[in-house]
This record gives C-alpha cells, structure tokens and sequence, in this order.
C-alpha cells in the first residue's frame, strides 16, 4: 500500500466481512482491513452489524459510542449519517451496534434494506460491513449485499463445515431473491430443506430443476449464479496444510456445488493479534511489521484492486 493520497473510488465499495462460524476474526479482519486503507489514504467507515454481540468499536479504540446502528433499527434515527463518529484514526469513521434493544435485537428486512442502500451512498472509498457470526437470515442478507463478500474461516473442521452451510445458504438466499416466478422462488425455498422431497441435494441439482421447470428463469438462474463469487480468507493458519486449505475449499466448492470461490489470502496466528487489542488499537498501528498485518495488507490490496478493476469496466 502507498502512503500517498490514492485516487478516490467513484463510488463506496462495500466490503461484507461474514463467517459461518463464531470467533473466527470476522471483526479482526474488518477492523484491520478499514485501518490499512483509511492509512493507505482511501476514506473508510466500518459498519458493526453484529447488534447481539457488538465490540468492532473496541478494535478501533472508540469505548464508548454516542450513536448506534440500534438508534436505527428502533426509529429514533433515520438517517445513517448522523450515525457514523470519528474514531482516532484519520480517514476511518464508524458505525458501532451498541445499546442495541435485545428485545428485538434484529431489524427486519425492510429496514436492513433501508440501512444498505444508505450505507452505499456514504460519501466513500470503502465501507466495510462486520456481520455476526453463522447463517441467520439477517448475517446472510448482509453478506449477500456487498460488492464483495470475505468469508473467513479457521483451518479447523467445524469452521470448514459451517462455511460450507454458510454458502450454500448464501447462495439460496441469493438465487431466492434473483428469481422472478412464484412457483420458481417456492421450489428454491423447498430446496434449502436438505431433506426436500424433490431431491435438489446441491446447487447444481437446483440449477437443473430450475432450467426443467422454466428455461427463462433457468437462464437468470445460470447468470446470477457465475455473479455469485465469495471471497475466502483463511485467518490463524499455523502450517503449510493450513494455508493450502483455501484451495480445498475452493475445489469442493467448484466440484460439488458448481459455484466459484477465490481464495483472497490466509493470515497466520500471530501473537501480536491480542497485544493490540488489550491496548484496543489496530494491530496494523501497533504492529505494521508483524506476520499477520503484513498478510493483512496483502488481503487489502486485493480488494483495492478489485474495486479499481469493477470500476474501470463499470
Ligand atoms: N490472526 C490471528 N492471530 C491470533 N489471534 C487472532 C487472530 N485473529 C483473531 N484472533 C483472536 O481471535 C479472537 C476472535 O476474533 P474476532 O472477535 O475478530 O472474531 P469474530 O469472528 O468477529 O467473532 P464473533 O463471531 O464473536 O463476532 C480475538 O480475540 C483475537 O484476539
Ligand atoms: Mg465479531
């Protein structure tokens, strides 16, 4: 990354950091990826979705937030710029989630739609979405709506079999809301039942009973389904098969289930992690020469590049 002013992008990007499984640094990576590009020069916001377990605030040193995303979701703010502050990091502000009503702690799905279209017409560079952990409607809906979706998983079994959940119901959700006919959206609906009594049991199976029932919707089908390309992030890799791990998802992803996955980069379990968040700051300040934010940074310059390149064929 340069340290001088880079050109700004014409539009916010909106990064989505999500995870089928807890504690894997979705938030690590939201944090940190936000500050080495507020630092490179873009402008940033880092938005926390995690209404039920919220702390992006505290990895940006900010202890106490005035306003929240749950002024938002209750009504007693509409509109999301008087939402944002300034954190101690030049060009970086934030949306926290904190005080959130437990009551009703998810907003519905008209509001998370309102909350989106607002948040990509921040006046931007990037604009990093931190969801909450697994596949709930609300964390998928998040990490359906960005430009790019960072899924990030550890190189542990259970991590590597919740993310293969946390796509494939990802990828319903999105082919759900892309198709047009009822009957078409009811028989996506009855595939996410694994035990459907129609026998769809992959995405691809989905794709063929699609294409039977209706040729028109089987071709939107096909069409959404090749736009549909998250992005994995392996963090706290310790070996050599650890980081290989990418690409094993990447195949049985493209084997098994038809869809494409680009493996953006792995991060390695660096003490350095937890030294910079007792002292609640970026790692990438506290530590820009350690392992970790140097594989951060390479991470980041994937997703300049990537906004740059839909940039110049938009
Ligand atoms: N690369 C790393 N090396 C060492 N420790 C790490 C690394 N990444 C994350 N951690 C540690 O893992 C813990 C969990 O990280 P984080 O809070 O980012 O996970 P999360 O996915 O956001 O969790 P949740 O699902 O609860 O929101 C952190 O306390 C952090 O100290
Ligand atoms: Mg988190």
């Amino acid at each position: 990354m340069t340290a001088s002013t880079p050109p700004h992008l014409p539009k916010a990007r909106l990064v989505a950091v999500g995870g089928g499984k807890g504690g894997v640094g979705k938030t690590f990576l939201s944090a940190n990826l936000a500050h080495t590009l507020a630092r490179a020069g873009y402008k940033v916001v880092a938005v926390d979705t995690d209404i039920e377990g919220p702390n992006l605030h505290t990895w940006l040193g900010v202890k106490a937030p005035r306003a929240s995303l749950a002024d938002f979701v209750s009504g007693r703010e509409s509109r999301v710029e008087n939402l944002l502050e300034e954190t101690p990091h030049h060009g970086l502000g934030l949306l926290a989630a904190t005080h959130g009503n437990l009551a009703a702690a998810q907003p519905s799905a008209a509001r998370r739609a309102e909350l989106l279209a607002a948040l990509r017409e921040l006046p931007c560079d990037f604009v990093f979405v931190d969801c909450g952990a697994g596949a709930h409607p609300a964390n998928i809906d998040y990490f359906l709506v960005g430009d790019e979706g960072l899924l990030v998983l550890h190189p542990e079994p259970t991590s590597v079999e919740n993310t293969y959940t946390f796509i494939r119901a990802a990828f319903y959700r999105r082919m759900q809301l892309a198709m047009q006919k009822h009957d078409v959206r009811e028989c996506v609906r009855e595939a996410m039942d694994q035990r459907n009594d129609r026998g769809i049991r992959t995405p691809l199976d989905l794709l063929r009973a699609v294409e039977e029932m209706d040729p028109e919707e089987g071709q939107r089908f096909a069409a959404t389904m090749k736009t549909f390309r998250p992005r994995v992030v392996v963090n706290e890799v310790a070996s050599t098969e650890d980081i290989k791990l990418g690409f094993s998802v990447r195949s049985v992803c493209r084997k098994f289930f038809g869809i494409e996955v680009d493996y953006v980069g792995y991060i390695n379990r660096d003490r350095a992690v937890r030294d910079a968040i007792l002292l609640r700051k970026p790692l990438t300040e506290v530590h820009p020469e350690s392992d970790a934010a140097v594989y951060l940074q390479r991470v980041a310059g994937k997703l300049v590049e990537a906004a740059r390149n839909a940039g110049s064929s938009a």
